[in-house]
């Protein structure tokens, strides 16, 4: 369930998390991903691109390619980011036909609840994946570092609208994969017209050690590593195994790209 916020209230997402507010993470993403390639990287997809913020400051670095199955979170993207390849698609089951240097999943990944759709989605990253690639996923917690938080914030459009937010994310019941997220919004138009929507939104959560085992299961050696600095609570950068064509070196990842 991903709730208002990439339907009917799309249109208030650059008020709400306005692209400025990427570009540090954006920078550490960058970064995690060069220091993990063995080779330059130049083509990256990223799955469940949402409104293209941090796509906004990696499109300087890349050639991106961004999947999305909202359609308005989608058309604000293109509108961001006219340069980027924009396409519909789930993370679980989307199929491009082509190889990537490198696969990027954020905070999307966050709407997998249930193991069988985590690995799907991780099996479309190695189907994306070309031999010696880099994978990076982002889940805001996993079960080792979740915690109940509240957090608010928000901003103005181009055009003037405002949003502010409080995000309030609930712990799951016990031996759910799951857990709530509910944002209070409240919405000012240019005129001065405020209205609230309370949005609700089912997150998965899931252990390392599954994490990791899911890796394996679908052919990508991964490591977890420390949160990035800001909004990201957590990223794990991962590289396909190496193949005859195009080797990794299992030592160099090991210090380059995981800081653990
Ligand atoms: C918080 S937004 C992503 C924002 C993005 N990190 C950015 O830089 O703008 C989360 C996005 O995940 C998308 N999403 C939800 N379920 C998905 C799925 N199964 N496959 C791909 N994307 C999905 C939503 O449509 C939404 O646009």
């Amino acid at each position: 369930m991903t709730g208002r916020l990439y339907g009917d209230l799309a249109g208030w997402w650059p008020a709400i998390s306005p692209p400025s507010e990427y570009a540090e993470e954006a920078a550490l993403y960058v970064e995690t991903i060069r220091s993990a390639a063995t080779a330059p990287v130049h083509r990256v997809l990223k799955l469940g691109s949402g409104g293209g913020n941090n796509a906004s400051h990696m499109k300087h670095a890349f050639a991106m390619t961004l999947v999305e199955p909202a359609d308005g979170m989608r058309e604000l993207s293109r509108a961001l980011n006219p340069e980027c390849e924009h396409l519909p698609g789930d993370m679980r089951t989307v199929r491009l036909g082509r190889l990537f240097d490198a696969v990027f999943v954020h905070d999307a990944v966050m709407y997998m609840t249930a193991e069988e759709d985590l690995r799907a989605a991780l099996a479309t990253v190695a189907a994306h994946l070309a031999p010696g690639g880099v994978a990076l996923v982002a889940p805001d917690a996993t079960t080792e570092t979740f915690s109940e938080t509240t957090e608010h914030g928000g901003g103005e459009d181009a055009n003037g609208r405002r949003a502010r937010y409080l995000e309030w994310r609930l712990p799951p019941e016990p031996g759910e994969t799951s857990f709530e997220t509910h944002y209070a919004l409240l919405l000012r138009e240019p005129d001065g017209t405020v209205r609230s929507a309370h949005d609700v939104h089912r997150e998965g959560l899931f252990g390392r050690e599954t994490w990791l085992g899911l890796f394996r299961e679908v052919g990508i050696a991964a490591r977890s590593s420390r949160p990035g600095p800001s909004r990201a609570a957590s990223t794990t950068p991962l590289s396909r195994p190496a193949s005859p064509r195009r080797p990794v070196s299992a030592t160099r990842l090991d210090e380059k790209a995981f800081r653990i």
